[in-house]
C-alpha cells in the first residue's frame, strides 16, 4: 500500500500541545503525543526525531555504557523510535544491542542499520553479523551505505524484504555528490526509504533527493541534521529568537530540528546525541508544532545573516 502525498503530510499533523522540554526527562511524561508521519510503502507512522549512533562505541568505560543507556532511556521517554547505526561505526552495534538488551527495550525501537560491500556473498556475510551484534533475527531497515555495490546489494535486500528478514530497504548518503547517483536509484528500484544529508547550512537536498522522494511514495532519513556540530558553533551564543517560541521552539537543537522535520519531504531526523543532556534538549523537538512556510523562511534569513 503506498500513500499518497496528501494522506503522508496530514499525518504530521497531529501533534500535541507543548509543555516545555529540555527540563529533565521527566517533561516528556507528561502525556503529550509526538509529532509523526507515515512511512508511505506502508502506512506504519514514526515519530519524527530518531537517533544517530555513529559515536558509539562498545567496551569503554562502566560510565560510558551507563551513559548509552541513560540517553536511550531519554530517547523513549521522548517518543522517540528510529535508531539508525552501520557495521562501519566501529563497535557502535554491539554498544547499542548491550544496551537494548540491558534495558528491556527490544520492541521499542525501529532498528535500522546499512550494508556496506560490493560483492553479493560479502554484503549477505556483513547483514548476518550485524544480526548477531544486535542480537536480532530480523531488522526493521537496512541501508546500502552511501551507494557502495548498490545494485548489487538491493538485489538481497529486496529478496531479504520478501522473505521477511527485514521491513524495509533503503540506500544512503551524507555527500551532494552522490545525489545524482542516489536520484538515479530512486528511480530505478521500490525502495521504502532514502538516508540523506540535510540541515540549514546544507540544504542540497532540497532540490531533487526530498520532492523525487515525495513524488515516489519514499520515507526519508535525515542524517548531519547539525552539520556534525557546526551549527551550534555558527550561533556561538547567541539567544535563540523570541519568534521561536511560535513553534514550540526553546533551543537551538530544536530551531534545528524543527526546521529539518517540518519540510514536507522529510519523515525523520537522525541526530548524533551521545549526551543526556543533548537528548533532553533535542527531544522537546519531537512535540508541539512545526514551522510553517513563511517561519522556515525566517528561520533560512536569520541563519544566512550570521
Ligand atoms: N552516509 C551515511 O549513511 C551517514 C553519514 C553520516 C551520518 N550518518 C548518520 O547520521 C547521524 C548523525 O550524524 P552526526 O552525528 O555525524 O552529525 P549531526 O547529527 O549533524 O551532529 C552531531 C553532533 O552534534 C552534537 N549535538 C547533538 N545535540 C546537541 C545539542 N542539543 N546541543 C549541542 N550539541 C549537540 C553531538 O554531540 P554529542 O554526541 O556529544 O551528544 C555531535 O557532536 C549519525 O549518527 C549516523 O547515524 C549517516
Amino acid at each position: 500500500m503506498k500513500l499518497s502525498r496528501r494522506q503522508v503530510i496530514a499525518a504530521g499533523a497531529g501533534a500535541g500541545a507543548y509543555v516545555g522540554f529540555g527540563l529533565g526527562a521527566a517533561a516528556f511524561a507528561a502525556g503529550e503525543t509526538p509529532i509523526t508521519k507515515l512511512i508511505p510503502s506502508s502506512g506504519e507512522a514514526l515519530p519524527v526525531i530518531g537517533i544517530g549512533t555513529n559515536r558509539w562505541v562498545a567496551g569503554g568505560s562502566p560510565a560510558e555504557a551507563q551513559a548509552f543507556r541513560d540517553v536511550l532511556k531519554v530517547f523513549r521517554d521522548g517518543g522517540g523510535r528510529v535508531v539508525d547505526t552501520a557495521p562501519s561505526y566501529r563497535t557502535s552495534e554491539e554498544a547499542l544491542g548491550t544496551a537494548i538488551d540491558e534495558l528491556g527495550f527490544r520492541d521499542a525501537f525501529f532498528l535500522a542499520t546499512k550494508v556496506d560491500r560490493s560483492e553479493k556473498q560479502d554484503g549477505i556475510a556483513r547483514m548476518n553479523d550485524s544480526l548477531v551484534k544486535l542480537q536480532r533475527e530480523s531488522m526493521d531497515l537496512i541501508q546500502v551505505h552511501n551507494l557502495r555495490g548498490a545494485r548489487v546489494q538491493l538485489e538481497t535486500l529486496l529478496e531479504w524484504r520478501e522473505s521477511g528478514r527485514i521491513r524495509y530497504a533503503g540506500i544512503t548518503t551524507s555527500r551532494v555528490s552522490q545525489h545524482a547517483e542516489m536520484e538515479a536509484l530512486m528511480r530505478e528500484y521500490p525502495l521504502d526509504f532514502v538516508q540523506v544529508n540535510y540541515s540549514l547550512q546544507d540544504r542540497a537536498a532540497e532540490e531533487r533527493i526530498l520532492p523525487l522522494a515525495e513524488e515516489k511514495g519514499i520515507a526519508t532519513l535525515i542524517n548531519l541534521p547539525f552539520a556534525r556540530g557546526k551549527l551550534f558553533k555558527a550561533v556561538k551564543d547567541q539567544a535563540v529568537p523570541d519568534w521561536a517560541t511560535e513553534f514550540n521552539c526553546r533551543s537551538w537543537g530544536q530551531f534545528f530540528l524543527k526546521y529539518v522535520v517540518s519540510h514536507s519531504g522529510v519523515t525523520c531526523a537522525i541526530p548524533g546525541m551521545s549526551k543526556v543532556a543533548h537528548a533532553e534538549d533535542n527531544m522537546g523537538a519531537n512535540f508541539g508544532t512545526l514551522p510553517d512556510a513563511a517561519m522556515r523562511r525566517r528561520q533560512e534569513r536569520f541563519f544566512a545573516d550570521l
